[in-house]
């Protein structure tokens, strides 16, 4: 008899959009910072997509007061795609339904206070329930094909346990992020034994850091309510999966090899939508031609 688990399948994704969106003030005061534009569509609508395409058939929200439009940017919208239909902007109406959640497949759980993303994750407890789940960090956008979270899903169902996506990153670059520790022995396993929320550079047990997508088997619940504040006097989901690793949960590291662009900051934000305006093909030639005009202007 086999004492191997079976590997579950993944169905439900949560995306935590609680944040307050300071650093976009004033342009976040009365819209989500999810809801900002990359191109033509939310930022969190890439997620979402990313999400959808992995398989996903549930999306849960970890929102908070003040973000309502975000449940009506994924709930259908009839009066609207009448109005298209009739007008025969087809184009526009597949834009618009693919915006779309199916009814009951959205679920928008509230996060009481800003206390950190692994809080944010054990307010969605309920709403996955006893079963495995991807988090996505809908400030990070990653663009691949096949998307980040298709490519850890396909790892995941070799490999099963906790999946988490790495990126390698200059040294100088670490503290901005969480840092996994692989085994040495075993690197070409890419098996986390160790990782550390925002380290100091000179404290990093390497440059790989935890990229903003994962998936966790169910323990991880019972690992955050054991997890005190850490980093920014946040409860950070790296400490709970650190204790994870500790008590012999396996974590595997995924290595994403596609383009990231964090979106949580104004840099990040205006290259993501440089970078998507030159692949679309409404936008490209005039786009290239203006920023090699004012390049060549400023040389
Ligand atoms: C969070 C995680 C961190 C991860 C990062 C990716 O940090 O805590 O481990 O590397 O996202 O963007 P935050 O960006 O919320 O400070």
């Amino acid at each position: 008899m086999s004492t191997t688990k079976a590997i579950r399948r993944v169905r439900k994704a949560v995306f935590p959009v609680a944040g307050l969106g300071t650093r976009f003030l004033p342009a976040t005061k009365a819209i989500p910072k999810e809801l900002l534009p990359i191109l033509d569509r939310p930022v969190l609508q890439w997620a979402v997509e990313e999400a959808r395409e992995a398989g996903i058939e549930e999306f849960i929200f970890v929102t908070a007061r003040g973000k309502e439009a975000i449940a009506d940017h994924f709930d259908a919208f009839p009066a609207l795609e009448e109005a298209l239909a009739t007008k025969g902007k087809d184009r526009l109406l597949g834009a618009v339904r693919e915006a779309t959640i199916a009814p009951g497949k959205a679920i928008y759980v509230r996060q009481d206070a800003p206390r950190g993303l692994g809080h944010a994750v054990a307010c969605a407890r309920a709403a996955v329930g006893n079963e495995p789940f991807a988090l996505l960090l809908p400030d990070m956008l990653m663009h691949d094909e096949p998307g980040c979270m298709a490519g850890m899903m396909a790892h995941y169902e070799k490999v099963g346990g906790n999946v988490i996506a790495v990126e390698e990153v200059p040294r100088g670059d670490v503290h901005k992020y969480g840092v996994v520790a692989l085994d040495a022995a075993r690197a070409d396993a890419m098996r986390i034994i160790g990782m550390v929320e925002k380290p100091a550079p000179e404290n990093a047990p390497s440059t790989l850091i935890i990229s903003g997508r994962y998936i966790f088997q169910p323990e991880i619940f019972a690992h955050l309510d054991a997890t005190r504040p850490g980093a920014g006097g946040e409860i950070q989901i790296t400490d709970a999966m650190q204790r994870g690793i500790e008590a012999g949960d396996p974590y595997h590291a995924w290595r994403y090899s596609g383009q990231t662009w964090d979106c949580g900051s104004k840099l990040g934000f205006l290259l993501a939508n440089v970078a998507f305006g030159l692949r679309d093909p409404e936008t490209a030639d005039a786009l290239r031609a203006y920023v090699h005009r004012h390049l060549c202007e400023k040389a």
